[in-house]
């Protein structure tokens, strides 16, 4: 019979207080000489740090993490959860002001995996032995209270162990299981280091299976096109707005009617007068109902052009431009009925009172057009069936009492919109 696997980890005891210089191989290999081979070591950054000369003088830590953040990913008062230098997302960029003395502060090690591959070269040429090597730090967890070691570095160590295509004990094929061996190795390494013991590494024996060439700790962080939670949720939801661009080119891709719809529900959520719920959303799902609304559309166009005196040509013209909605997959008709407003038979008061129902209208549709953007559909909201409304009513068979509000296409971008131009809030406000 076979032994049931087992593994054993233990804290490396004796290694002195590290300074810049030091040669942690050296370190670590006087503090542990039975390393055998397939043993995996697991080092603290901070050590790593250290003896790299990471520690710099900084007038004020919030500069020092300034300076290693690539990206604000959540912020919550003081605390800044970032993407570092490094790829690194977590809090205040890996800038530690507290193992450190006063007016300095220790930042990660440049790069980390080079780090991991210099202990285990040291190691090798020490004692002629093959270790694993994972230089692990403290992180927080989305959804997880308490900090775990994870890995940040690693060499000769397989970080992910790829079950993919296995089965499980009733023969259920693992499709998505991906084991993140060098965070699991990290975490049993705190288990016996500590925060405040003195003991920056660890050994784990028993395990030369995870051991293997080719890896990077940088395979553990996620994709930007994978990381389905890739802002923090103010910022997510601040981002949704400003990432609304009107866009005119679309992809053949359909639009999902449901994502159509959860946009719908969000449009609704809208301010509107009196505690009216003034909006109304026409959807052309069918080519032939798009169709024939635009050329109903464009006849009408073009009789308004012949009315104002337009040659043939120009109004031929006029027409082939601006087909942002023909070439669109999905259009929707936003209209506005104001069955709640009041009447007061005086001329001022009855206009505000429609503009009040108008700007909701804008309300309702600003808020259709973000959350189509969170649903990462493209959308353009153009004026057209304002100008033709009777026609517009009469090719979609709706109430006299509904009042077209424009047209939007809908559809999944055909390219990035170009970069919006930096507007100062300044220049929009008066304060007084
Ligand atoms: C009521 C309204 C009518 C619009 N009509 C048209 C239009 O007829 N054609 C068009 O290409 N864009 C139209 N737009 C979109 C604006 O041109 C667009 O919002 C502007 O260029 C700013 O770009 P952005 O939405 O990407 O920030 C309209 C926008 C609004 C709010």
């Amino acid at each position: 019979m076979t032994a049931a696997p087992s593994y054993e980890v233990r804290a490396v005891d004796g290694i002195p207080e590290v300074r810049p210089g030091d040669d942690l191989a050296k370190l670590i290999t006087a503090a542990a000489p039975d390393l055998r081979d397939g043993d995996v070591l697991l080092v603290t950054s901070k050590i790593v740090s250290k003896a790299e000369g990471r520690i710099v003088r900084a007038d004020s830590r919030e500069a020092a993490i300034d300076a290693e953040t690539v990206r604000v990913v959540a912020r919550r008062g003081p605390l800044r959860i970032v993407e570092n230098r490094q790829g690194l997302v977590m809090a205040a960029a890996g800038v530690d002001a507290s193992n450190t003395a006063p007016g300095t502060v220790l930042l990660l090690p440049e790069d980390p995996d080079a780090s991991a591959a210099a202990i285990r070269t040291g190691v090798r040429d020490t004692l002629s032995v093959d270790v694993g090597v994972v230089v692990t730090d403290t992180f927080g967890r989305p959804w997880r209270n308490g900090l775990t070691d994870v890995a940040i570095g690693s060499a000769g160590v397989r970080v992910l162990d790829d079950l993919r295509g296995a089965a499980d004990a009733h023969g259920n094929p693992l499709s998505a299981t991906v084991v993140a061996t060098a965070d699991e190795l990290a975490a049993a390494g705190d288990l016996v280091k500590g925060k405040a013991a003195g003991l920056p590494v660890a050994v784990v024996r028993g395990l030369a299976h995870v051991l293997g060439e080719g890896a990077s700790a940088r395979d553990l962080v996620r994709a930007p096109a994978d990381d389905m939670f890739r802002l923090g949720t103010s910022e997510a939801v601040r981002e949704a707005v400003t990432q609304r661009r009107t866009v005119r080119a679309f992809t053949a891709e359909p639009v999902d009617p449901g994502a159509v719809r959860r946009a719908v529900a969000a449009a609704v959520t809208a301010p509107a007068p009196h505690h009216t719920t003034p909006w109304r959303f026409v959807l052309l799902e069918s080519e032939a109902s798009r169709v024939r609304l635009l050329d109903a559309m464009r006849d009408a166009w073009i009789a308004d052009l012949r009315s104002d005196g337009k040659s043939e040509e120009s109004i031929a013209m006029r027409v082939r431009r601006g087909d942002v909605l023909r070439a669109a997959p999905y259009l929707v008709v936003p209209c506005l009925v104001t069955d709640g407003a009041h009447h007061y038979g005086h001329a001022r008061r009855d206009a505000a009172e429609r503009e009040m129902f108008v700007v909701a209208m804008g309300a309702g549709v600003q808020n259709l057009l973000v959350a189509l953007a969170g649903e990462r559909l493209g959308s353009a909201w153009v004026s057209s069936t304002m100008f033709c409304r009777d026609v517009v009513r009469e090719v979609l068979d709706l109430p006299s009492d509904w009042d077209p509000m424009g047209t939007v296409a809908v559809g999944h971008p055909a390219a990035a919109p170009p970069e919006r131009p930096g507007r100062s809030p300044e220049d929009f406000v008066e304060v007084r």
